[in-house]
């Protein structure tokens, strides 16, 4: 698919099939996933997969899934493929700011303008939907209510922070978010040319 149609067709769905989709598909999501740009190179990012009907259920309960059942949603989070797991470790990001190459000449870490970690797992969230886009899926994006429970659930290590769970999977006919009746803010709202 040409890339501007695929960025303006992706959206974000929440009802998939539960048929499997091939490892090889998963993998080249997730291999997409791995290449988008990060703060000194640190890739501070990890995915974990999760296809495992048993597992996909306990995954999506750290999410709040029967909430999103009990409006006439579906239970969308765990009824797909494969659910991809964003996760990210800052403590990746302060220890490449301390190498020599990113100290300068105070031998100490910058003072963070912005915390790149949460900038990278957005690209990599971002790939993964656009690429299961291009493989003719779809994916949603679930944000987590219960860290602990989720961290625990797939052994992370403590330093990885898991975002959200992305369901990826064949497309089904779903309920749209009533967020979206908000409307995209104007576009000369949102691009400034120049200056502000
Ligand atoms: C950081 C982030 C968190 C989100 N969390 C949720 C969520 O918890 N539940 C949900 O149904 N959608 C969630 N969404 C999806 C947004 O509602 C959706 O992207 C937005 O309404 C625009 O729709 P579109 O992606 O179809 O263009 C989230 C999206 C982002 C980027």
């Amino acid at each position: 698919m040409e890339f501007a149609e695929l960025v303006m067709k992706r959206r974000t769905v929440r009802r998939f099939e539960e048929t499997p989709v091939d490892r090889a598909v998963l993998e080249k999501i997730a291999r997409l996933g791995q290449h988008v740009p990060s703060a000194g190179f640190s890739q501070g990012q990890r995915l974990v997969i999760v296809t495992d009907p048993g597992m996909r259920r306990r995954v999506a309960e750290t999410c709040g899934e029967t909430l999103y059942a009990g409006v006439g949603m579906g239970n969308w989070i765990s009824e797909c493929a494969a659910q991809f797991i964003p996760c990210v470790s800052a403590d990746i990001y302060h220890r490449r700011y301390q190498e020599p190459d990113k100290t300068g000449d105070g031998g100490s870490e910058i003072e963070w303008p912005t915390p790149y970690w949460w900038v990278d797992i957005g690209k990599t969230s971002m790939v993964v939907m656009l690429a299961a886009h291009d493989a003719g899926l779809a994916a949603g994006f679930a944000g987590v209510q219960d860290i602990p429970v989720l961290k625990a659930l797939l052994g992370l290590p403590d330093e990885f922070h898991p975002i959200g769970v992305i369901p990826v999977g064949r497309q089904l006919p779903d309920v749209r978010s009533p967020s979206l009746k908000r409307g995209w803010v104007p576009f000369e709202d949102f691009a400034h040319w120049e200056r502000w």
